[in-house]
C-alpha cells in the first residue's frame, strides 16, 4: 500500500511516499527557516505564502523521486491540525485535488501522532508504549496501548520544551529556531548555574517550562547589567541539564508505573543530543528509541506512516468534509 503524506502545519512544506508504513520512497521537505529568521520566528502569513509558492513543485519532486506515478498512490494522508491556520488549509486541499483527481481516499492525521508515528519507520512499535513528545508546541507523555489510540498521562501547564528553547536561545542571541543551537553549544559548555528541576517530584506527569526559562533568562540579565563575563556555552549546558533532568525523570516513572514495553521520543526536540544520551543511560531496561534526525522535525513521512495505521483501524477514508483547525488534541483523534 502506496501512502502519500502531505504536512504543512507549521513553516514545512513536505510530501513524502511511504509503502506499507515502513518504506520511505521519498520525502521531500521545503524549509521556510531562512525566511522566518530575520522575523525571529515563524510569521504566519508569510508561511501561507510561501506554502502556496512551493507546494506543487515539492508533490512533483516527492513523485519523481519515488519512481512512481500518481495512479500509483492507494491512499492521501494530510494534517489536519494543530498548527497555523492558513498553513493547514494549503496542505488539506493541495491533498484534496490529488485524491479528487486520482479517486484515493483521503484521511487526516494529527500532527502529533504523525511525530510519534516517526518512530515506526525504523522500529516496530510494540505496546504498551510510552511516547515523550517534545516539540515546539507541544510536551506531554503519552500511553499507547495499541495501534492508533493515545492516552495523555500528562501535559505541560505552559510552555512546551522546544518553545521555552527558543525562548532562551533568543536572549543568549542565537538564531531561530534556537532549539539545535543550544543542544550544539551545550555540548562544549559546563554545567556551573543551578536551575530549577520545575515539578520534577511532583507526583504526576504533568510538566511546567515556563519558570525555569525566566530562571535563565533573568540571571542572564542580571550578569549582563553588572558587566560580568559568562560563557553563553554554560547557559545553554545548564539549562539543557535541567530540562533534561525532568523530561527523563518523569519518562522513566511512567514507563515504570504502566509497565510498558518500549519508550519512543518524538517531536523536534527527540533531536537534542543531551536528551538522547540521558535518557538511554536511565532506561535501560526496555528499549528507548528516536527517529532519525530527518524525522524528528516537520515532515510528512511520519504524515503518511500515520495515515496507514490509521487507516488501517478505521477501515475507510475521512471524505472530502475534511477540514484544518488551529487546535486538535491527540484524545479527539482516535
Ligand atoms: O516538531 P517540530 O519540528 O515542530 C513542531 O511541531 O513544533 O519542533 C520544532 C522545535 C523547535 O522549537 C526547535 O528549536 C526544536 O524543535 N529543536 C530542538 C532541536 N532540534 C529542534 N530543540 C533542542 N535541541 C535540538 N537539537
Ligand atoms: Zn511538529
Amino acid at each position: 500500500m502506496i501512502v502519500m503524506g502531505v504536512e504543512s502545519s507549521c513553516d514545512e512544506t513536505s510530501v513524502s511516499l511511504v509503502k506499507d508504513g515502513k518504506k520511505v520512497l521519498s520525502n521531500e521537505v521545503l524549509s521556510q527557516i531562512d525566511i522566518h529568521k530575520a522575523y525571529g520566528g515563524v510569521v504566519p502569513e508569510i508561511a501561507s505564502r510561501e506554502h502556496v509558492k512551493g507546494i506543487t513543485m515539492v508533490f512533483d519532486q516527492a513523485i519523481r523521486k519515488a519512481g512512481i506515478e500518481y495512479k500509483d498512490i492507494d491512499l492521501v494522508a494530510v494534517t489536519t491540525g494543530p498548527g497555523l491556520i492558513g498553513s493547514l488549509l494549503i496542505g488539506i486541499n493541495a491533498a484534496k485535488v490529488v485524491s479528487l483527481n486520482y479517486d484515493i481516499p483521503l484521511i487526516g492525521v494529527q500532527h502529533i501522532a504523525g511525530h510519534i508515528y516517526a518512530n515506526g519507520i525504523e522500529h516496530d512499535m510494540v505496546f504498551p508504549l510510552l511516547a515523550l513528545v517534545v516539540s515546539g508546541g507541544h510536551t506531554e507523555l503519552v500511553l499507547m496501548r495499541k495501534h492508533y489510540e493515545f492516552e495523555k498521562l500528562g501535559e505541560t501547564a505552559d510552555d512546551a520544551v522546544g518553545e521555552a528553547y527558543d525562548k532562551v536561545a533568543r536572549v543568549l542571541g542565537l538564531t531561530y529556531p534556537g532549539g539545535p543551537q543550544v543542544d550544539k553549544l551545550a555540548s562544549q559548555g559546563k554545567d556551573i548555574y543551578d536551575f530549577p528541576r520545575p515539578m520534577i517530584n511532583s507526583g504526576d506527569f504533568n510538566f511546567s517550562f515556563s519558570g525555569l526559562k525566566s530562571h535563565v533568562i533573568n540571571l542572564h540579565h542580571n550578569l549582563e547589567q553588572r558587566h560580568e563575563k559568562y560563557e553563553t556555552a554554560d547557559f545553554c549546558r545548564s539549562f539543557q541539564e535541567a530540562v533534561t533532568d525532568v523530561l527523563v525523570s518523569k519518562t522513566k516513572e511512567a514507563a515504570e508505573k504502566y509497565q510498558v514495553k518500549q519508550v519512543i521520543v518524538a517531536g523536534g526536540v527527540a533531536a537534542n543530543r543531551g536528551l538522547r544520551k540521558k535518557i538511554s543511560e536511565a532506561i535501560t531496561d526496555m528499549p528507548v528509541f528516536f527517529p532519525a534526525i530527518e524525522y524528528c522535525t516537520d515532515n510528512a513521512a511520519m504524515i503518511a506512516v500515520a495515515g496507514y495505521f490509521k487507516y488501517k483501524k478505521k477501515g475507510h477514508g475521512d471524505g472530502f468534509m475534511l477540514n484544518g483547525s488551529s487546535r486538535m488534541d491527540l484524545s479527539e483523534e482516535e
